[in-house]
């Protein structure tokens, strides 16, 4: 059973302090949203959780089943079921996006037990269907030239195929469309299972509409401030973020002021 802890985390870039202390615990078949205002460090949490070098973890502890996250290398949290679709997908220019996706089901089978083409195929074709893309897309390099909305709904396609334990969203749903939206958080929604964690990175509720969390977080200052339930969303779309930062005696001078 999927269990994801992460407790007093802090990270730096380039010397400074982005990450101030997070706690987490994620569970099998739980969905977790963090939302919070622009800078405030929710993209450096996902890529300080999947092992980004740029990011230096200084203080804190992260776990998976067990097993310390932080002591991993980047392809070792991979294969130990991390997964991150990232805010801005990078496109990787001479690798096809099969290629790319096969190497990374490889990537976590044992030796000798990868997948054969012919069923590789045949599942990407399926989850290529499900998700509305173009069969070209298969062939086509990493990423380039997607639009961003097609490069979202390739990420959601590698969380698909790869089937990870825990799956970090990092606003997936910036720059759908409408129905791409509902497309992707079917996605999404079809992999929902008991022994997999989500975390969904939004500035929306919309999105959460469509896939309902357990709980959602506030981040401010590197910091999760704040905890609940979907209503809590509700209200942060309805009135912002102003209400958070006077409950919680935050000055405004010393908020998203590094965005
Ligand atoms: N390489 C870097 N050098 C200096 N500062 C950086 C670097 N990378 C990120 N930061 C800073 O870290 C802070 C947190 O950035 P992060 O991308 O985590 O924010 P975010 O909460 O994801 O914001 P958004 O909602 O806009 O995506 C920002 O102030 C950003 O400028
Ligand atoms: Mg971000």
């Amino acid at each position: 059973m999927t269990h994801f802890v992460v407790e007093g985390l802090k990270a730096t870039i380039e010397g400074k302090e982005i990450l101030k202390g997070i706690d987490l615990e994620i569970k099998g078949g739980e969905i977790h949203a963090i939302m919070g205002p622009n800078g405030t460090g929710k993209s450096t949490l996902a890529s300080a959780l999947m092992g980004h070098p740029k990011y230096e973890v200084t203080d804190g502890a992260v776990s998976l089943n067990g097993e310390d996250v932080l002591e991993m290398a980047v392809d070792e949290r991979a294969r130990a079921g991390l997964f991150l679709a990232m805010q801005y997908p990078s496109e990787i220019a001479g690798v096809t996006n099969s290629d790319f996706m096969r190497s990374a089901i490889n990537a976590r089978r044992e030796e000798g037990n990868e997948i054969s083409l012919i069923k590789f195929i045949r599942q990407m074709e399926g989850k290529m269907k499900e998700l509305e893309m173009d069969p070209e897309f298969a062939h086509r390099y990493l990423n380039e030239g997607f639009s961003g909305g097609e490069k979202k709904r390739n990420e959601i396609l590698q969380m698909m195929m790869i089937e990870p334990k825990l799956v970090i969203l990092d606003e997936i749903d910036s720059g759908l469309d409408i129905d791409a939206l509902r497309i992707v958080a079917n996605g999404v929604n079809s992999m929902r299972d008991e022994d997999r964690g989500f975390l969904i990175i939004t500035h929306y509720q919309r999105l959460l509409n469509y896939i309902k969390p357990d709980v959602v977080h506030v981040m401010m200052q590197g910091r999760i401030v704040k905890s609940g339930g979907p209503e809590l969303a509700e209200r942060l779309e309805r009135d912002g973020y102003d209400w958070v930062k006077e409950e919680l005696g935050i000055t405004d001078e010393s908020v998203g002021q590094e965005a």
